[in-house]
């Protein structure tokens, strides 16, 4: 592990138990976060983005079990931390903005007392008077007027209680803030806005942020580093210029063909035909050999490891060709050649 990491993920896998098999939603992904760094984690719907993120907070079910690899946080081997030895971390030093954030809220509990709650628990020494304080800075940042700390969740529109909860995740300067789709209930204005605010708070206290989004304009816009998800696995993950413009992988060469607009070239939109692998009984080799337009027979019957290249890292067995493979992939052909043989 390098010592700028925050975190480091080694080889972790979380399947959950179904009375069909194991649905094999996080499979040996590694990844390491440094300190002071944003992270864009992408992949189409269903590849493991919120699984992999609920297992750095051990708050998935039961039914979700750990099957391999480990997870260290700022040195500290956590992969065994049971739920309770989880709140010491939780909030504090990693906090999570989750897809439903607005459940996160309690009903019965006016928001400030739950902000200023959260802030008492794990800062003993403030008081009430200087955390309600606090909370209301917070609130003023994610664009909500403090005197609103007195109300209670339903009072609250949907747009408004994800910001509390972006708020509350906010509050005590956490280590890491995990963002699953933290503006998807939230108009574009509002999104960019919110987006902006975290980004410069983490640059303020200097923490680290994952972003998880479907949304590469997001990950352009607020982080450095990307990691791109399919079927349970890192496919790539590297400096956001890199993988954005270049991507070596052909699963991202894909979505880069589905976001042209985005680096400023007139294209039309191409979508990878086909969708994701069945993760209960997932292909033998790559997870994306039944979409790739590049697959060998090798592809077939090889899991691809990670291998680095420059400054990133892709799972691909024609990393070596990736140049050549790039070029093919902007021809929107290669990819419906597939679809239809
Ligand atoms: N409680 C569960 N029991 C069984 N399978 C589950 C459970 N939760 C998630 N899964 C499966 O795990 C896989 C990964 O799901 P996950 O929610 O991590 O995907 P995701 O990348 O976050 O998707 P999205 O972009 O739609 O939020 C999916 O195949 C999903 O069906
Ligand atoms: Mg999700």
């Amino acid at each position: 592990m390098t010592n700028s990491a925050i975190l480091q993920i080694d080889h972790l896998k979380m399947h959950f138990k179904t009375q069909a098999g194991y649905v094999r939603s996080v499979d040996d992904v590694s990844l390491s976060l440094p300190h002071n760094t944003n992270l864009g984690l992408v992949g189409e719907s269903g590849c493991g983005k919120t699984t992999l993120m609920k297992a750095l907070l051990k708050i998935l079910p039961p039914t979700c079990h750990h099957r391999g690899g480990s997870i260290t946080f700022d040195g500290t081997d956590i992969t065994d931390y049971s739920y309770k030895q989880m709140q010491a971390i939780r909030w504090n030093k990693i906090s999570m903005i989750s897809q439903s954030a607005m459940n996160a809220l309690d009903p019965a509990y006016r928001i400030g007392e739950q902000i200023v709650e959260t802030i008492r628990i794990h800062r003993r020494s403030v008081n009430k008077k200087a955390a309600w304080d606090h909370a209301a800075a917070y609130f003023e940042m994610v664009g909500i007027n403090p005197d609103r700390l007195k109300d209670y969740p339903h009072q609250f529109s949907g747009g408004m209680k994800q910001r509390a909860v972006i708020a509350m995740a906010m509050v005590l300067e956490p280590d890491i803030i995990i963002a699953d789709e933290p503006t998807t209930a939230l108009d574009v204005v509002i999104q960019a806005q919110i987006l902006e605010r975290l980004k410069l708070l983490q640059e303020k206290y200097r923490g680290s942020m994952i972003i998880v989004t479907h949304d590469i304009s997001v990950v352009a816009q607020t982080c450095s580093l990307v990691a791109v998800m399919y079927g349970g696995k890192l496919m790539e993950v590297g400096p956001v210029n890199q993988v954005l413009k270049s991507p070596n992988h052909p699963y991202a060469m894909g979505l880069k063909n589905a976001f042209p607009s985005l680096l400023g070239e007139k294209k039309s939109l191409i979508s990878i035909p086909g969708s994701p692998p069945d993760l209960i009984h997932p292909p033998t080799g790559c997870r994306f050999v039944e979409r790739c337009p590049f697959e060998t027979d090798k592809c077939r019957v090889q899991v691809p490891e990670m291998q680095p290249v420059d400054s990133s890292w892709t799972a691909c067995h024609r990393l070596s060709e990736a140049e050549a493979l790039r070029q093919e992939a902007e021809d929107e052909n290669i990819w419906l050649k597939k679809e239809t043989a």
